[in-house]
């Protein structure tokens, strides 16, 4: 599958339960619930964008939030089968274009130091790491950091 086959739609509270359940699929040790989802991506500050394949099946998602000037992105996930065609990184220009529209000038996420892929997509994607929280996620074997991440949205 290739990014040309994807097609992007905005996803609103009832469509929390496809977002969930491509939340649940891509994040299983920290698995939302259709109403957790509904809340964070609430209008007028929240929104969730749903990339669909060639046959408009649900492959990945997005959650962001935004306050005041800075908005944030809560989740991001693309289904494993359907990885490394570009989805994330539409996605990720999703909650730019969504973030930007909803005011924000600047765009944050948490990071696991131990996800090097979407560390690669970040920062292929204009993102710098502007802070570093120790233990901040859990693993069976212990706790891994979170560098935070900035894109500017201010400007180009
Ligand atoms: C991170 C994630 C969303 C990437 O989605 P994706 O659709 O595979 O990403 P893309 O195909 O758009 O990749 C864009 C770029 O990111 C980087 N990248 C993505 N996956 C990578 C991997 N496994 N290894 C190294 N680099 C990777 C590459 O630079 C890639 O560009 P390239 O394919 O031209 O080399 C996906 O791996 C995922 O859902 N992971 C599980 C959930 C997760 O960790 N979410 C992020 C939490 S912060």
């Amino acid at each position: 599958m290739t990014a040309a086959a994807i097609r992007l739609h905005p996803a609103g509270p009832l469509e929390a339960g496809v977002v969930a359940a491509l939340q649940q699929t891509c994040f299983p040790d920290d698995p939302w619930d259709e109403g957790s989802v509904a809340t964070l991506s609430a209008p007028p500050s929240g929104f969730a964008v749903v990339a669909l394949d060639a046959r408009d099946e649900p492959v990945g998602f997005v959650m962001a939030r935004v306050a005041a000037e800075d908005a944030e992105i809560l989740a991001i996930g693309v289904l494993p089968q359907a990885r490394r065609g570009g989805t994330g990184r539409l996605l990720v220009e999703a909650a730019v274009t969504g973030s930007r529209n909803l005011g924000a000038t600047a765009l944050f996420l948490e990071v696991a130091e131990d996800n090097p892929a979407a560390w690669s997509l970040y920062k292929a994607s204009g993102f710098f790491s502007v802070g570093r929280r120790p233990g901040y996620y859990k693993r069976p074997d212990g706790r891994v950091a979170a560098l935070v991440l900035r894109r500017n949205l201010d400007g180009a």
